[in-house]
């Protein structure tokens, strides 16, 4: 059975369809990369699953429950994590003090001052500090870090609050060469623990991470399959030529 399963989603912004009778579904563990062009609806597709925007029709189903007349918070209690653009960090704060206050948010305990880490918290910032890297910068203040370590700082906070599925939107926006290679190692070792949905133009980036990728063409499924499956799609390449999508990459 699906983990994540949306059955007709639907949003209209002023009568235009974004997302048009969307089925979409990922399996435990997965993970699964979105593309498609420009105004595809990838970010909307996020939106909606995230509880962010409304959904005009369809329903979404996670781990077998019914989300879809939850509201945006009590989907992210359901364990629907989300990475934003501009990351949802406490820059005054050190990146200890970050993932502390994010294990405090798991979803498999209670939101209380009880919940503050002990040992078995500092066990397990160090597991996520070495799966991302940022076990030197333990004690640096998160407003020091590198664009690229401020991305992995939000990564290792969804990732320590258990989120049940992580959606992330162009998580390698503005990186460098170096730090979306960095990215792409970190995304590997989640596969099989995690499960996550990415949604990302870089095609040299989703080559090294994806496993089956779903490609949206105006708010609909154009195609799923294999890397080499939908690079040599022909319905693919034409919803994607001039656009600057996947003819480019
Ligand atoms: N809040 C909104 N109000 C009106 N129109 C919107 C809104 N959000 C998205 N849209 C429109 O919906 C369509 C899908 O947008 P969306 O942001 O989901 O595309 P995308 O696939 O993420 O594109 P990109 O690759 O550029 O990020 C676009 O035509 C966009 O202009
Ligand atoms: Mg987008």
């Amino acid at each position: 059975m699906a983990y994540l399963e949306t059955k007709g989603l639907e949003v209209s912004f002023d009568g235009f369809k974004a997302v048009d009778g969307l089925d979409f579904s990922v399996n435990q563990g997965e993970l699964r990369c979105l593309i498609g062009a420009n105004g595809a609806g990838k970010s909307t597709t996020l939106d909606i699953i995230s509880g962010k925007t409304r959904q005009s029709a369809g329903s979404i189903l996670l781990d077998g429950v019914d989300i879809t007349d939850k509201h945006e918070h009590h989907r992210a209690r359901a364990g629907i994590g989300r990475k934003f653009q501009v990351p949802s960090i406490f820059s005054e704060l050190t990146v200890r003090e970050n993932l502390q206050l994010a294990y405090s948010k798991q979803t498999s305990i209670r939101h209380n001052i009880f919940s503050w880490p002990g040992s078995a918290g500092r066990e397990r910032i160090e597991e996520v500090v070495e799966l991302t890297g940022l076990r030197d910068r333990l004690d640096t203040q998160a407003s020091f870090l590198s664009h690229g370590e401020t991305q992995w700082l939000e990564i290792s906070m969804l990732i320590i609050q258990d989120s049940k599925i992580i959606l992330m939107d162009e998580p390698t926006a503005g990186m460098t060469i170096g730090e979306t290679q960095k990215t792409a190692a970190i995304f590997n070792s989640l596969k099989g623990h995690h499960t996550l949905v990415v949604v990302e133009h870089d095609m040299t980036f989703v080559r090294e991470i994806a496993e089956i990728i779903t490609v949206l063409h105006q708010g609909k499924l154009l195609a799923e399959g294999t890397v080499g499956e939908i690079e040599i799609n022909p319905r693919v390449q034409e919803a994607y030529l001039g656009s600057g999508g996947i003819s480019h990459a």
